[in-house]
C-alpha cells in the first residue's frame, strides 16, 4: 500500500513526481479557485494558476483531474490540480468527504508513479486524517488474477511490477502537517489501520469465490486475527451440526465447500462496553435450488462483504486499540444447488430453536443471520450491528450508493446513521413495519423465509429481528446497494468490492468506547 509521511517541506524543493492541489468552483459566473495550501504552487506561477487551469478548461467540480507542467524552479515535474467542488461557505473548512475524495481521486489518477506531494486545504489533524485515508483507499487496485505469467497470484506477484496497468502510487507526502504533533501522527494511524484493513475487506470481495470458500475465509481469519491478538474460535459443519445451527447449514448443504461460523473477540481491559457485528458470508449466492437466472449471478462473489466489513472492523478495533470489547460473528456459507441442498418447502430448526419454512433458498441471507444473531446474543453484548448484501429490493430503494439501516431501537438507528455520515458512508433510515410480518407466516413451521414481496428489504429486517435476543439493541445495515461497484470509479471507491459498512462500524466502536453510544 501506499506509504504515507507528513511533511512541512516546502513544494518547491520537494523531490517528487507530482504535487497535488485543490481546486474548487468559483461562485456565480467566476472561474475555479485555487484551495488554500496551494499558495507556494501558485506562486510559482505568478499567482496566475487560476486563470492558468480555467484556460486548460478546470472548473473545480469534484472528480475533475488537470495535470499541468509545474512552475520552473519546482523539483517536481507535474502539478495535479483535483477538484473539490463547491468552496465552504465563509469561516469554515473543506468537510472531510470532500477531501477524502479528491484525495482518492488523485491518488488513483497517480498510479504508476512513485511519490507525490499532496498540498490540499488541511486546517487540522482531522483533515490530514480524511486526506490520508482517501489516499489509501483511491490508490487501491486488484491485480492479484492479472499476472499472465502463469504462476498464479499466491506467489504474491501482481501488477506491482507494472506488467499489467500501473502499480498503485507507492509513496504520498501530506504538506502542511506536523510530523511531530500528536494529533497528525494519531490521524495517520488511524487512517492507515482503518485503511489497510478496509482494503483488506476489498481484496475478500474482490476474490473469486472458487478460491474463496467458507473455509478459505475462515483461514485467512485465524491467520490474521493471530497477527493482532485477537480471539478466534471457527465452527466447522461438524461442530455447527452439533450446536444445531439449521440455518447456516441448510443454506452450505447444497455445497461442496461447507459452511463455517468464525467468532473474533476483541477484549480490552479497560472496556466498559461489549459490541457484536454480525456479517453476511455468503461466499457465493447462485440462488440455490432456487437458482438466479444468468445475468443475477456474475457479481454474486460479493455476497460475503458483510462478513469482510466486520472482520475488518474487528481488526482495525484491535489495531487502534480501542477500549471497547468487539465480538465479530462472519456466518460464512456457499449457496449452491445440489442432491443436498435445500428445497424450496424444507423447514429447518434454527439454532434459536425457531423453524424455518424456506420458501425461496435464494432469500439465503437472513438463514445464516438468524444463527449469527442468536449466537451474538448469547453473550448479551449491549448491541448488535449486523452488515449482509440482503436484498434486491434495498438496492432499487436507494440505488447503489447508499445503504439502508433498520433497528429495533429508533434512537440507535439514528446514532448508526450519524456515525455513517460522520465518516463518509452515505445511509438512510428505513423502518420495519410490523404489518410486513404477517406475509411470514407459515402453514407449517414458526415463520417462512419470504414474505411481501413489496418491501423486501423491510421484510427481510423483521426476520433478522426474530433472532435478536430479548432486550438487545440491535441495527441492520443492508449493503446490497453499495457493497460492489459495478460501475466506473469514483472519488476514492473503486470498480468492484468497496468495503462498505467498514468506516461506520469502526466509527461506532470509536464512539462506544468513549462513551458516546448506549
Ligand atoms: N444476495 C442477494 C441480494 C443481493 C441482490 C445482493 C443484489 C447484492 C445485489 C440475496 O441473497 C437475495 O437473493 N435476495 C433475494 C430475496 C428474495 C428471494 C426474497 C432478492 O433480493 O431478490
Ligand atoms: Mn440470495
Ligand atoms: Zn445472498
Amino acid at each position: 500500500m501506499t506509504a504515507l509521511t507528513l511533511s512541512t517541506a516546502a513544494a518547491a524543493g520537494l523531490r517528487a513526481d507530482a504535487i497535488v492541489i485543490g481546486v474548487a468552483k468559483g461562485t456565480g459566473s467566476s472561474g475555479p479557485v485555487v484551495a488554500p495550501g496551494a499558495e507556494a504552487v501558485d506562486k510559482g506561477y505568478d499567482g496566475r494558476l487560476a486563470g492558468v487551469l480555467e484556460t486548460l478548461g478546470a472548473s473545480g467540480a469534484e472528480g475533475e483531474v488537470t495535470k499541468l507542467p509545474a512552475p520552473a524552479g519546482f523539483k517536481a515535474p507535474v502539478v495535479v490540480a483535483v477538484g473539490l467542488g463547491s468552496q465552504p461557505e465563509k469561516g469554515s473548512g473543506y468537510d472531510a468527504e470532500a477531501l477524502r475524495r479528491a484525495a482518492g481521486v488523485a491518488a488513483r489518477a497517480l498510479a504508476g508513479s512513485k511519490k507525490a506531494a499532496f498540498a490540499l486545504p488541511l486546517a487540522d489533524a482531522a483533515d490530514a486524517g480524511a486526506v490520508a485515508e482517501g489516499v489509501l483507499l483511491g490508490a487501491y487496485s486488484f491485480d492479484a488474477y492479472k499476472d499472465t505469467s502463469g504462476t498464479g497470484p499466491k506467489n504474491g506477484k501482481n501488477a506491482a511490477n507494472g506488467k499489467n496497468g500501473k502499480a498503485p502510487l507507492a509513496e504520498a507526502a501530506l504538506l502542511g502537517t506536523k510530523p511531530r504533533d500528536k494529533a497528525y501522527r494519531a490521524a495517520l494511524e488511524r487512517a492507515t489501520a482503518v485503511a489497510e484493513e478496509l482494503n483488506r475487506a476489498r481484496d475478500l470481495v474482490n476474490t473469486p469465490p472458487n478460491d474463496l470458500n467458507p473455509e478459505a475465509f475462515a483461514a485467512v481469519a485465524q491467520a490474521v486475527a493471530k497477527e493482532h491478538g485477537i480471539k478466534v474460535q471457527v465452527l466447522d459443519e461438524k461442530a455447527l451440526a452439533k450446536g444445531g445451527y439449521g440455518g447456516i447449514l441448510g443454506v452450505g448443504g447444497g455445497s461442496a465447500s461447507g459452511p463455517r461460523l468464525v467468532k473474533l473477540s476483541y477484549t480490552s481491559s479497560k472496556a466498559k462496553k461489549h459490541l457484536a457485528f454480525v456479517g453476511k458470508g455468503i461466499t457465493y449466492d447462485s440462488g440455490g435450488i432456487s437458482l438466479k437466472p444468468a445475468g443475477h449471478n456474475e457479481t454474486m462473489k460479493c455476497d460475503m462483504s458483510g462478513a469482510a466489513a466486520v472482520f475488518a472492523a474487528v481488526v482495525a478495533a484491535a489495531r487502534l486499540g480501542l477500549e471497547v470489547n468487539v465480538t465479530g460473528w462472519l456466518a460464512l456459507a456457499e449457496n449452491m444447488p445440489s442432491g443436498s441442498a435445500t428445497r424450496p418447502g424444507d423447514v429447518l430448526r434454527m439454532y434459536s430453536g425457531k423453524t424455518v419454512e424456506v420458501l425461496n433458498t435464494d432469500a439465503e441471507g437472513r438463514l445464516v443471520l438468524a444463527d449469527a444473531l442468536w449466537a451474538a446474543s448469547q453473550e448479551k453484548p449491549d448491541a448488535i450491528v449486523d452488515v449482509a448484501t440482503l436484498t434486491g429490493a434495498m438496492v432499487l430503494a436507494l440505488g447503489n450508493r447508499t445503504f439502508g439501516i433498520m433497528a429495533n431501537d429508533d434512537a440507535f438507528r439514528a446514532a448508526v446513521h450519524e456515525a455513517a455520515e460522520e465518516v463518509g458512508e452515505p445511509a438512510w433510515p428505513m423502518p420495519l413495519p410490523e404489518h410486513l410480518r404477517k406475509g411470514m407466516d407459515s402453514a407449517t413451521a414458526d415463520i417462512a423465509n419470504m414474505g411481501e414481496r413489496m418491501g423486501g428489504g423491510l421484510v427481510a429486517g423483521l426476520f433478522l429481528k426474530e433472532f435478536v435476543g430479548e432486550g438487545i439493541t440491535w441495527a441492520h445495515l443492508d449493503i446490497a446497494g453499495p457493497a460492489f461497484n459495478e460501475g466506473g470509479p469514483f472519488g476514492y471507491t473503486p470498480k468492484g468490492g468497496t468495503g462498505s459498512g467498514v468506516r461506520t462500524l469502526v466509527r461506532l466502536a470509536e464512539l462506544t468506547a468513549a462513551g458516546e453510544l448506549g
